[in-house]
């Protein structure tokens, strides 16, 4: 006879991603369903600003309260203040569990979001209405939710799923050019990790002057997605493969340090960083073409010339970044295209002369 008792929990929850232009019928269909007359939406400033008709007129059709919350622009909104903001508006509103939360904006948006539905009432339902193409290729999916600290991005959050995700590229019709490019880099990411036809894509819709065009991103919107569902599936709490996702990554950070966190977007910081992984790549034996990447270059308009820590500096940066385990640093590099591997760096001065690689690369 044992004390022990088996505990057997399960984190899965399936869910469905939605793709299309104007999915206004399709979510109408899909909320016919709940029992609530009460519903959340939290929304990116510039999303209610311009596309309130779009999401009101078919949410407004099933529930009778539709309670509209407002969420600043940029990267300084997931923070503890617009956190509890956010709460004091659902809990002051009347929430129950089965009430909904419309979480409708980009990555900054749905994580917030995610994480006041994640945390009221130890959770209500999710949905997602990425209006990004980072949020529809990436921070939608996956169920990573939360908020920023003053000692770093992202440090405070939890794991919690989606009921549907609804990516309508009908938003992107107002995404200026640079938050296509921001976008863009997780795609190229997918690209390099996964599926090389991906850049052959990105580059015909270039070629098609089609880059700000939504309708011609859709398959290559749903080819990302179904690649991160994929990975994220076989890895919910990311403790394996789902860490291939951070190619690129581990660089990306310290270079969004280094420009507080305004200077550079994730998407221009993971671009150099991907640069950087394939470099270190190669020095260990690898032979991946730099020109994959390369070729994208002239669409970022970025220069790190600003950046004056040394290399030394940034490799111990490195170490603080919170994917660090026993302060060694792990590289998520490429064996071949496509193949990725994790790396636990023993070398500190391939290290440096990856930094340095990089930063004459974006003088
Ligand atoms: N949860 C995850 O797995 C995950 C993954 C990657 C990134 N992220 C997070 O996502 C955030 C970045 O997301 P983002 O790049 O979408 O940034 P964002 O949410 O700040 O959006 C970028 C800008 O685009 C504007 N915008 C949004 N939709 C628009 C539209 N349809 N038309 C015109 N403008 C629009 C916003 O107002 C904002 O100014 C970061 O905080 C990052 O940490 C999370």
């Amino acid at each position: 006879m044992s004390d022990l008792i088996s505990v057997q929990t399960s984190t899965e929850k399936n869910y469905q991603l939605h793709f299309g232009h104007d999915l206004s019928d399709q979510l109408e269909f899909y909320i016919h369903s709940f029992s609530s007359k009460k519903a959340f939406v939290l929304v990116d400033a510039f999303v209610l600003e311009h596309h309130r008709l779009h999401f009101e007129s078919a949410l407004s059709k099933k529930f009778e309260e539709l309670h509209i919350f407002e969420i600043p622009r940029g990267e300084q909104a997931k923070s503890f203040n617009i956190y509890q903001k956010a709460l004091n508006f659902v809990l002051e509103k009347g929430v129950e569990r089965e009430t909904p939360l419309f979480a409708i904006g980009g990555g900054v948006t749905g994580d917030l979001a995610g994480f006041v539905a994640a945390t009221v009432l130890r959770g209500i339902p999710l949905i997602h209405i990425p209006t990004t193409l980072l949020a529809m290729v990436d921070s939608s999916i996956g169920g990573k939710t939360g908020i920023n600290h003053e000692v770093g991005k992202n440090l405070v959050g939890s794991f919690y799923q989606p009921e549907a995700v609804f990516a309508d590229v009908k938003y992107l019709e107002t995404l200026p050019h640079k938050e296509w490019v921001n976008g863009l880099s997780e795609v190229l990411k997918y690209g390099m990790i996964h599926s090389p036809e991906i850049l052959e894509q990105v580059n015909s819709l270039l070629e098609n002057d089609e880059f700000n065009n939504g309708k011609a991103w859709l398959p290559l919107i749903q080819k990302s997605a179904q690649i991160k569902t994929d990975i994220v599936a076989e890895d919910v709490l990311e403790s394996g493969k789902r860490a291939y996702l951070n190619f690129g990554h581990t660089f990306a950070h310290v270079i969004e340090k280094e420009g507080n966190y305004s200077k550079y977007s994730h998407g221009e910081a993971v671009y150099a960083g991907m640069i950087a992984a394939v470099y270190a790549s190669n020095e260990l034996g690898a032979e991946i073409d730099p020109s994959n990447l390369l070729q994208f270059k002239s669409l970022y308009e970025l220069s790190l010339n600003e950046i004056t820590s040394s290399p030394e500096e940034l490799v111990e940066f490195m170490k603080t970044d919170k994917k660090v385990k026993d302060e060694q640093i792990q590289l998520i590099l490429l064996q071949e295209p496509s193949f990725p591997y994790v790396h636990k760096i023993t070398e500190i001065e391939l290290i440096n002369q990856t930094w340095q690689h990089t930063l004459k690369i974006f003088q």
